[in-house]
């Protein structure tokens, strides 16, 4: 634990920032099981907003255990820290005025409820958009695209969510998709139509 550090402001405030470069930040935080699609959505999503000279950028929960957070398991604490690090990361993100899309699994309702603590602890708060990415486990163990089901069933894999490992479903998200009756490009609109509504894509 760091002690005697003082925290700098800087001289442009969010307000003005977010002036000056035209746009508003956000987080939008995806959440479902392995293979529910949320990495899908938020490639398509960013793809969309980046066309629309949107500032967004996508945190993803396999591309940052490659190095960010490659220190870490699949076990409970060191998921818990996987999230507590990527919700500071997409506030850093999102209070620069860039419309932040993570996708995590992010098992744990108690570590998405921190992350959407810090987002409303921010001068101004800063949104925080919860996106359940709902399939079945039926439907992510038939498409498996990485067979990571398979290897689990066969306890090749231990701590797996949804076979080993749990998932807490969110129970009041803004946005809950149903990727098992919704094309990509449907979620993109459902998502992109929240955004327009909030006044977050101007
Ligand atoms: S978590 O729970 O939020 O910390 O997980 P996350 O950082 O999103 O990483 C999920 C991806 O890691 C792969 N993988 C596993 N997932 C779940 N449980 C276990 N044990 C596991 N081992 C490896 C898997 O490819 C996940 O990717 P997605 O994109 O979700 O399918």
């Amino acid at each position: 634990m760091a002690t005697n550090i003082t925290f700098h402001e800087g001289a442009v405030s969010y307000d003005e920032r977010s002036q000056l470069l035209g746009q508003k930040g956000a987080t939008i935080w995806l959440t479902g099981l392995s293979a529910s699609g949320k990495s899908t959505i938020a490639t398509a999503l960013e793809q969309h907003l980046l066309r629309k000279k949107l500032h967004a950028f996508r945190l993803d929960g396999d591309n940052i255990r490659f190095g960010l957070n490659k220190d870490l398991g699949f076990g409970p604490k060191d998921r818990e820290e996987n999230i507590r690090r990527i919700g500071e990361v997409s506030l850093l993100f999102s209070s620069s005025a860039c419309i932040t899309l993570t996708a995590f699994i992010s098992p744990y309702v108690s570590d998405r409820q921190l992350a959407r603590k810090l987002h409303e602890a921010h001068n101004p708060p800063i949104p925080f958009i919860e996106v359940y990415v709902d399939a079945p486990l039926k439907v992510v163990e038939e498409r498996d695209p990485k067979g990571l089901y398979k290897k689990a069933r066969n306890g090749e894999i231990k701590e797996f969510t949804g076979i080993s490992a749990p998932y807490e479903a969110p129970t009041s998200p803004e946005i809950h998709i149903k990727t098992d009756e919704c094309d990509i490009e449907g979620a993109v609109k459902i998502i992109a139509e929240y955004l327009e509504k909030q006044g977050l894509l101007t």
